[in-house]
């Protein structure tokens, strides 16, 4: 009958069934380094609104991992580099982090929780070794504990790794090897991902290929081509992220574990904090991939369908701007979950703004701003670096959206995030009587100066650890072309 039905209304068939497909294997990475995060049920809401189904956190947060309960969205939870060594010193504590952070979820009303992600990023080289010897001895602990807990089948230990861990000596994929320093160890990993049919998981950034050479050819991070394709043996190549991702393939290959699953940890480009960061380009780069992954395109290697989590979901304004300033724009959303250009996740390309977040409560519409009878800019000085390093004022650099203020914008722009970011205390707009607060927009042109939403964990002030050198580095493959 369903048949019959089908044959009649093909094409509807055909339309229903590509649109879940299409967004079977979307995800989204969900970064806590914010001052201000959204309600996590919150953030669920607009993950079903939007059709996003999986999702990659950096911990395991109890209160954030349980908003996912009965959501039907598909968890990754993460151990953060700064509990590593724990992990691989013991067992016990392996365990202890399993009956707490994974048993607990399934038991009080089922957290979808697929994968463990075992570090973040632990062997960039930025890192200087300090978690080559925890990694893998914590990836078999959890793992170890998850199949005795009875897990083991559906839940799956990986560790979110950089595309740095590989390289190709010339520009083409088929020259692609485990970097040198990590090979041995790198083997041992894999191995151990293949005996537990665990994915190798891997972030590739076209973005960082752009930002970090200057010769870059611009059009080859993106899917639409127009730059000169790479030619290796018998493939062509048109865009660095399947020319990175096959590095990957052959290197898995000549290793002997041309089979093992490789899921995309992150991808994704930032709206602001540099000149090639702004919503133009991301939605350039996004509508290409999410294209690409609909039609299940894959790469010339690996063609078919894709497991991927873009990254990221929402602005972060506390994290680390050592890679560049681009670090706190990588939101699809902005940090109060509004979207920042039109994307299509089912990768149909239509031309729409995602569904906002439901339900952010704003603070008063109100600014912090510098008094106009101030004149000597001299003063404002020490007051703005104060401000600007207790907040977040990267997007007033050249390249970014606030780069054109004037003298006097700049040191409001300065002021108020510092006061939003301190939930609008009055004391927080004082500056040694340099700074008002105004009932009316003080944004201008391009540059918004945002309203601080209510926050239900107000983070500010603790310490998050080590946070990701993702921009430090980049395979040598990307560099040349
Ligand atoms: C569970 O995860 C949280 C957050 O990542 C962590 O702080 C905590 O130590 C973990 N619990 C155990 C028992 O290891
Ligand atoms: C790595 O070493 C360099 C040079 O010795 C140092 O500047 C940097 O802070 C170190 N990074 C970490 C994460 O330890
Ligand atoms: C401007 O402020 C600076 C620093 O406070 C001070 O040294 C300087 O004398 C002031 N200039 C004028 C014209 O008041
Ligand atoms: C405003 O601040 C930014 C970042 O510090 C700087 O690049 C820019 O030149 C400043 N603009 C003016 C007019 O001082
Ligand atoms: C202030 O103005 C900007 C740009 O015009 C706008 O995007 C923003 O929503 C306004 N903020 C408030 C709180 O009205």
């Amino acid at each position: 009958m369903a048949r019959a039905v089908c044959t009649i209304v093909w094409t509807f068939c055909v339309i229903l069934v590509s649109a879940t497909l299409a967004q079977a294997g979307i995800g989204v990475n969900w970064g806590s380094q914010t001052s201000h995060p959204l309600h996590p049920s919150i953030v669920a809401g607009m993950l079903k609104d939007n059709g996003i189904t999986k999702i990659k956190l950096f911990d395991a947060d109890p209160w954030t991992v349980s908003a996912f309960a009965g959501t039907g969205i598909e968890v990754m939870v993460g151990i953060a580099n700064n509990q590593l060594k724990d992990l691989s010193d013991s067992y016990g504590n392996a365990k202890d982090w399993v009956k707490h952070n994974v048993s607990k979820h399934i038991r009080d009303g089922g957290v979808d929780i697929r994968y463990v992600g075992v570090g973040n990023e632990p062997f960039l080289t930025g890192f200087n070794g300090t978690y080559v010897k925890t990694t893998f001895p914590a990836l078999k602990n959890i793992q170890k504990a998850l199949d005795e807990a009875g897990y083991g089948d559906k839940i799956k230990a990986t560790i979110p790794l950089n595309a740095d861990v590989y390289e190709s000596r010339s520009n083409n994929p088929s020259d692609g090897n485990f970097r040198k320093d990590m090979r041995e160890l790198m083997l041992q990993i894999v191995r151990f991902l293949h005996d537990n049919k665990s994915p190798f998981l891997v972030n590739i950034y076209p973005f960082l290929s752009l930002y970090d050479n200057s010769n870059f050819p611009v059009d080859f991070a993106f899917f639409d081509g127009g730059s000169k394709p790479i030619q290796d043996k018998n493939v062509q190549y048109t865009n660095v992220f399947d020319a990175n991702f096959d590095t990957l393939v052959w290197t898995l290959k000549k290793n002997k574990f041309e089979d093992l699953k490789i899921i995309v940890g992150e991808v994704g480009w930032p709206t602001d904090g540099d000149k090639n960061a702004n919503t133009k380009l991301a939605k350039r780069f996004y509508n290409g991939f999410l294209k690409k992954m609909a039609n299940k395109k894959g790469t010339p290697l690996r063609p078919g369908p894709m497991e991927v989590y873009l990254f990221g979901l929402l602005d972060e304004d506390m994290k680390n701007v050592a890679p560049g300033a681009f670090e706190r724009h990588w939101g699809i959303f902005q940090y109060d979950g509004k979207p920042k250009f039109s994307i299509d996740f089912s990768g149909q390309g239509h031309e729409k703004m995602p569904t906002a977040a439901k339900g952010v409560q704003y603070m008063d519409s109100q600014w912090c701003v510098l008094k106009k009878d101030i004149k000597n800019m001299t003063e404002t000085a020490p007051e703005v670096d104060y401000a600007c390093s207790n907040s977040d004022c990267t997007s007033l650099g050249y390249g970014s959206s606030c780069n054109n203020l004037d003298v006097r914008g700049n040191v409001s722009y300065a002021f108020n995030m510092y006061f939003q970011m301190q939930d609008q205390s009055v004391e927080a707009c004082d500056f040694n009587g340099l700074a008002e607060i105004v009932k009316q927009n003080a944004s201008r042109g391009g540059c918004m100066f945002p309203i601080m939403i209510m926050s239900v964990g107000n983070r500010v002030g603790l310490a998050y650890g080590v946070s990701i050198f993702a921009g430090l580095l980049l395979i040598n493959l990307v560099a040349i072309v």
